[in-house]
C-alpha cells in the first residue's frame, strides 16, 4: 500500500467516544503543525501535489472524503470515513482529495511547519523526482 491506515483506539462509554493522539505513540512522528480542511464545495478536487520530506497523518474527523495516492508506479484510492482511522503519508506520494461530503472535516497532522519549498506541484517534476530518487 502507498498510504498506511492506522486505527485509533476509541475510548467509548455510555456518554460517547474520545480518541487521543500522542506524539510518537499512535502517530509515528513529532507533531509540529495541525490544519483542517472543511466547507469543501461540491465536486472540488484538492491537493495535486507531493511533498519532498513531509510526513502527514490525515483523519476525516467528520464526514468522508477520498484520496488518490500515486507513487509514480502505482495508484491507490482510499476513502476516509471514520474518525478512528488515520491515513499516514510518508515519502514521495502525489495526492489528490475529492468527493468531500458536506460535513467533512479533514484533520491533518504534520511533522514540519508549512514550507512551500517542500511542495512539488507539477506532476512531471514529481515523476522526475521519483526517477532521481
Ligand atoms: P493548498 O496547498 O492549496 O491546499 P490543498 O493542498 O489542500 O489543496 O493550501 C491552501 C492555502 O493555504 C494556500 O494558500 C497555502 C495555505 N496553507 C497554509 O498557510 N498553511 C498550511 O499549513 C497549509 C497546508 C496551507
Amino acid at each position: 500500500m502507498i498510504g498506511k491506515l492506522i486505527d485509533f483506539k476509541i475510548n467509548g462509554d455510555n456518554r460517547g467516544s474520545l480518541i487521543a493522539i500522542e506524539n510518537n505513540h499512535n502517530v509515528p512522528f513529532d507533531i509540529k503543525r495541525v490544519y483542517y480542511i472543511f466547507d469543501t464545495k461540491k465536486d472540488v478536487r484538492r491537493g495535486f501535489h507531493a511533498h519532498k520530506n513531509l510526513k502527514q497523518l490525515a483523519i476525516s474527523v467528520s464526514g468522508s472524503c477520498k484520496f488518490l495516492l500515486d507513487n509514480g508506479k502505482d495508484k491507490e484510492y482510499i476513502e476516509l470515513n471514520s474518525p478512528n482511522q488515520g491515513l499516514l503519508l510518508d515519502g514521495l506520494v502525489w495526492r489528490e482529495m475529492f468527493d468531500f461530503s458536506e460535513d467533512c472535516v479533514l484533520l491533518v497532522l504534520t511533522n514540519e511547519y508549512y514550507d512551500e519549498n517542500d511542495y512539488i506541484r507539477d506532476y512531471s517534476k514529481f515523476l522526475e523526482e521519483i526517477n532521481n530518487d
